[in-house]
């Protein structure tokens, strides 16, 4: 069983909650020169932090009085219906399959300004519905409506939905978890994304120690706002 909080909502003084505001605002000054509204969260591996980074930093944008969707597009080991303690029998799997409207099946949360659309039920053929048309059109329409869009996202080394994903959003934040991802791993992430024309905005290294102060649990990040 994973134990997630949402360090953000949960204890918004701890430097975890600082760390999340920081990148938060590092995001909006990688806003002013181009519209980076729909933004992708991936990582070379499994575990590194994603969905955790994707939930927290929502929170904090929407602390900040945004209106933000979380679109769960990990359609092989979602998570936010988890986080968010939400009903996932219908989603984003579903909105893909059946072209209903998204909408119907945007759920709030606790935070106010806060949606998700959680994944749905798993589905046969992730990458083909995550390449879709109707899937552009999902995240065209929800820019329309959100001012923020984060999308989670399974990792690049093992499957190709990332890459098909990063070409349709602003933005690419890849997250790193400190000393577990093996550095030529999150070089071939960058590459691989880089490849197909995704523009990484950022990363974030999660995980990481800070024992002098009895922290275990620290974001770092590093939005350059540039390639
Ligand atoms: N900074 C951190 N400190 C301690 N534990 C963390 C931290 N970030 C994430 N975790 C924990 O690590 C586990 C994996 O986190 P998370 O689900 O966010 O990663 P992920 O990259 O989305 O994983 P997956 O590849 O399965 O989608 C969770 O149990 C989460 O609570
Ligand atoms: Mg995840």
């Amino acid at each position: 069983m994973r134990d997630y909080t949402i360090v953000t909502s949960a204890n918004p003084k701890s430097p975890v909650s600082e760390a999340f505001r920081i990148l938060r605002t590092n995001i909006q000054f990688a806003n002013v020169d181009q519209v980076m509204k729909k933004l992708l969260f991936t990582s070379a591996g499994v575990n590194e932090g994603k969905s955790s980074t994707v939930a927290n930093l929502a929170a904090a944008m929407a602390q900040a009085n945004k209106n933000v969707l979380i679109i769960d597009a990990d359609l092989r080991k979602p998570s936010q219906h988890k986080i968010f303690g939400l009903d996932n029998a219908s989603g984003l799997s579903i909105t893909l399959i059946e072209d209903v409207p998204f909408m119907k099946y945007v759920q709030k949360t606790e935070q106010i300004g806060l949606d998700v659309l959680t994944s749905g039920p798993i589905p046969p053929n992730p990458a083909e519905l995550l390449g879709s048309k109707r899937m552009k059109q999902v995240l065209m329409l929800s820019a329309e409506i959100y001012d923020m869009v984060l999308v989670d996202s399974p990792p690049t080394i093992a499957v190709t939905d990332s890459s098909i994903l990063a070409q349709t959003v602003n933005g690419v934040v890849l997250v790193l978890a400190s000393g577990e991802v093996n550095k030529e791993f999150a070089l071939q992430a960058k590459e691989r994304l880089e490849k197909v024309g995704a523009k990484i905005i950022g990363t974030v290294l999660n995980k990481v120690e800070m024992k002098s102060k009895g922290y275990n649990y620290y974001y770092h990040y590093d939005i350059e706002g540039k390639n």
